[in-house]
């Protein structure tokens, strides 16, 4: 069940080329599922911004965000000890009980933050997982350490100051039996063309209520017309 709180920023640090990560204090006892979101309102902006639950753990909410416009560098300008208004946790997050055992997951740029949450949980389920991560360039990458400490995680970027030169749908290993991915709609895509229907997207529309009200976010799918907010932001491969 939602709920609407003013949760405490407790650090708010930039770990990469203009991206952030936030730490939040949950004072609640709810569940999350990696994939769910969380949306912020920022002061001076009529819309909440929806951000993915990047990490979730003794309390503690982590986010990691891009500025791309005003809102996401009002965000980044907000100092420890403040209070953020957040509706969370939103959308249906990863369906992780029926994925297989061999898992790939692919991120792209800072289409990684809500994998990491997923990638913790499934290595405590005891998968099998490889996580591969493409960047442009060497200051885009994030969270290098923290995915390496849990498990196999390679990495790529365009320019090759670091990993494997290219891009990331070059390197996939296709031996897997399940992926799951986020990032830019045109990797997803080819994903999908690579390691077939076998999988889950997280998708990252504009949003406006982000819970099903306002219909801002209707993405179209096999089976009609969905909610990105609501019936996402997760969808199976085999929807599109
Ligand atoms: C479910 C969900 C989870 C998300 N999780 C994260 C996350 O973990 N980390 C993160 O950095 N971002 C995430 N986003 C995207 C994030 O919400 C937007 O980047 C943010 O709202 C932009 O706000 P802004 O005011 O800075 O940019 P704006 O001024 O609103 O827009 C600046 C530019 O960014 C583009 N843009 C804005 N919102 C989006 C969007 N949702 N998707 C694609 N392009 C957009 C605009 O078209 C414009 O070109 C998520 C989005 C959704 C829907
Ligand atoms: S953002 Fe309002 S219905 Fe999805």
């Amino acid at each position: 069940m939602k709920k609407q709180d003013f949760l405490k920023v407790i650090s708010n640090n930039l770990i990469a080329k203009n991206i952030f990560k936030m730490c939040l204090v949950c004072g609640c006892d709810l569940e999350f599922i990696p994939g769910q979101f969380l949306n912020i309102k920022i002061d001076g902006f009529y819309l909440r911004r929806p951000m993915s639950i990047c990490d979730f753990e003794n309390g503690i909410i982590t986010i990691v965000y891009k500025i791309v416009g005003k809102g996401t560098e009002a965000l980044s300008k907000i100092s420890k000890g403040n209070k953020l208004d957040v509706i969370f946790p939103l959308g249906n997050g990863f369906d992780i009980k029926k994925s297989y055992d061999n898992i790939t997951i692919i991120g792209g740029g800072v289409g990684l933050a809500p994998l990491y949450f997923l990638f913790k949980t499934l290595k405590k389920m005891n998968k099998k997982v490889i996580v591969y991560a493409g960047f442009r360039t060497l200051s885009e990458i994030f969270f290098e350490e923290e995915f390496s400490s849990i498990g196999e995680f390679i990495i790529s970027t365009q320019d090759g100051t670091k990993g494997n030169k290219g891009l990331i749908i070059d390197i996939l290993d296709k031996d897997c039996d399940y992926y799951f991915t986020c990032g830019p709609a045109l990797m997803m895509e080819s994903v999908r063309k690579i390691l077939g229907q076998n999988g889950q997207f997280l998708l990252e529309e504009r949003m406006a209520c982000g819970f099903g009200a306002c219909m801002s976010c209707v993405c179209k799918t096999k089976f009609g017309a969905k909610r990105v907010c609501k019936e996402g932001p997760v969808f199976f491969a085999n929807e599109f």
